[in-house]
């Protein structure tokens, strides 16, 4: 434990954590029914930042760039307006985030990795681009923004200059937020508003970049909160995250969490797990197992697919060259017809080839549409 007094947010905080927060959704489950279930990841994954994005697994939000590259993923503003994110399609029962990443530098940039539920139930790690000296930590229940003391700073070197592990381990009795496995701070069910504004509803992941100093589209306390109206020429503003990990603490055979049961109360014995057959796992860790990428995929392929996609391409090589020797000593000695006819020939092999590849798209080759038309 970090023997830190809780530096509660100040007064300024209390008036503008509606922007904070997200304060809607498109179907909010305590006052509407026919919500849509929300898949479950059912058990643990690691997803390693620096290597492709699984396009099935985490999906962009907004304006901005997302890059994936062997330093990490980066989320990068270079103009008002952006807000680059990315969320995970899978949802948790209480569970367990780690996100290794290095967060924004700017006045007014905020960085973030937090849970959030269709209900509004959130919990936050925060990082200031202006401030060298401090992480932010705060949690929401049912998108209550009132002001009540659930935000809290801790001391901090450097956010923005190395790559930290944050971790929030939350169950439905506390929640606890880490550091490079030093614990900053724990909230207890009964310490937030004797549970009522506990998070306690599936949450999925989100890890995006805002700028909360951009002062066309925030209010003057929250730019201010921010830590001041951001200058748009410093930019490209760049958070990156290299790996993350998420374990679901509700396992064995789920599927989707429900609403079926759900009232306004929000309570986490009223969401309907949803389950499998048995011995089946959920949709989302069957996604995660499978490879992604043109890299994974051809370390995926046995090796006699390997050998033949080799084979079949240095032939080509092979038979091109000679083909082109050929041509050559060919043209030379041939007359106009035969240089003809060789083109002719020159254009069936191509279409052969044509056909090898539509044969290889068409999935005759096992992995063939999406790994061909990548290489
Ligand atoms: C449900 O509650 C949200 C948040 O309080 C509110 O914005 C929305 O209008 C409500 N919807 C219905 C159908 O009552
Ligand atoms: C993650 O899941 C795998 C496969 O179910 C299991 O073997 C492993 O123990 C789990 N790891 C953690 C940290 O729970
Ligand atoms: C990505 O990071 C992991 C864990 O740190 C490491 O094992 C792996 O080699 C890295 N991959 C690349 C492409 O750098
Ligand atoms: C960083 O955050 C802490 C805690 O909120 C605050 O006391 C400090 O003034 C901030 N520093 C800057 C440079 O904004
Ligand atoms: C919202 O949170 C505040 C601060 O904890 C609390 O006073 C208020 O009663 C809560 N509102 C609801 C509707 O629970
Ligand atoms: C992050 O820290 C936690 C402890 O706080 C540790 O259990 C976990 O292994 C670490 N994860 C990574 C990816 O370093």
């Amino acid at each position: 434990m970090l023997s830190s007094t809780l530096s509660v947010v100040a007064i300024a905080a209390a008036l503008l954590p509606a922007t904070l927060a997200q304060t809607h959704t498109q179907c909010n489950p305590l006052n509407t029914t026919g919500c849509p279930n929300m898949p479950a990841l059912g058990g643990n994954a690691t997803f390693n930042f620096n290597d492709t994005m699984n396009d099935r697994i985490w999906e962009e939000k907004n304006a901005g760039k997302v890059d994936w590259s062997d330093k990490g993923t980066t989320f990068t503003i270079t103009s008002r307006g952006e807000s680059p994110m990315i969320q995970s399609s899978f949802y948790m029962l209480f569970g367990r985030l780690e996100v290794v990443m290095k967060a924004a530098k700017g006045k007014g940039i905020v960085s973030s990795a937090i849970l959030q539920s269709e209900c509004l139930d959130e919990i936050d790690w925060e990082f200031l681009g202006s401030n060298t000296t401090h992480l932010l930590t705060n949690y929401y229940g049912k998108g209550n923004t009132t002001y009540g003391n659930r935000g809290a700073d801790f001391p901090f070197s450097n956010p923005q200059e190395d790559f930290h592990n944050y971790t929030v381990d939350w169950t439905k009795d506390r929640i606890q937020w880490w550091v490079d496995g030093k614990q900053l701070r724990e909230l207890k069910y009964a310490d937030a508003l004797g549970g009522k504004n506990y998070p306690q509803t599936p949450m999925n992941i989100r890890l995006g970049v805002w700028a909360g100093g951009d002062t066309a589209h925030n209010d003057p306390g929250v730019v201010e909160w921010a830590g001041g109206e951001t200058d748009f020429s410093q930019q490209p503003f760049q958070m990156t995250v290299q790996q993350v990990y998420a374990q679901d603490y509700t396992t064995g055979n789920v599927k989707e969490y429900s609403w079926e049961n759900m009232d306004a109360s929000g309570d986490w014995q009223k969401v309907k797990v949803i389950e499998n057959k048995a011995g089946q796992q959920s949709t989302a860790l069957t996604e995660i197992a499978k490879p992604h990428g043109v890299k994974n995929r051809w370390a995926a392929l046995s090796k006699g697919a390997q050998i033949g996609i080799v084979a079949g391409v240095a032939g080509f090589v092979i038979l091109s060259a000679l083909f082109i020797t050929f041509c050559c000593i060919k043209q030379r000695r041939a007359g106009r017809r035969e240089w003809a006819a060789l083109r002719a020939q020159e254009d069936k092999e191509a279409a052969e080839l044509l056909a090898y590849k539509n044969q290889m798209a068409s999935g005759k080759f096992g992995h063939g549409n999406d790994y061909y038309n990548r290489i």
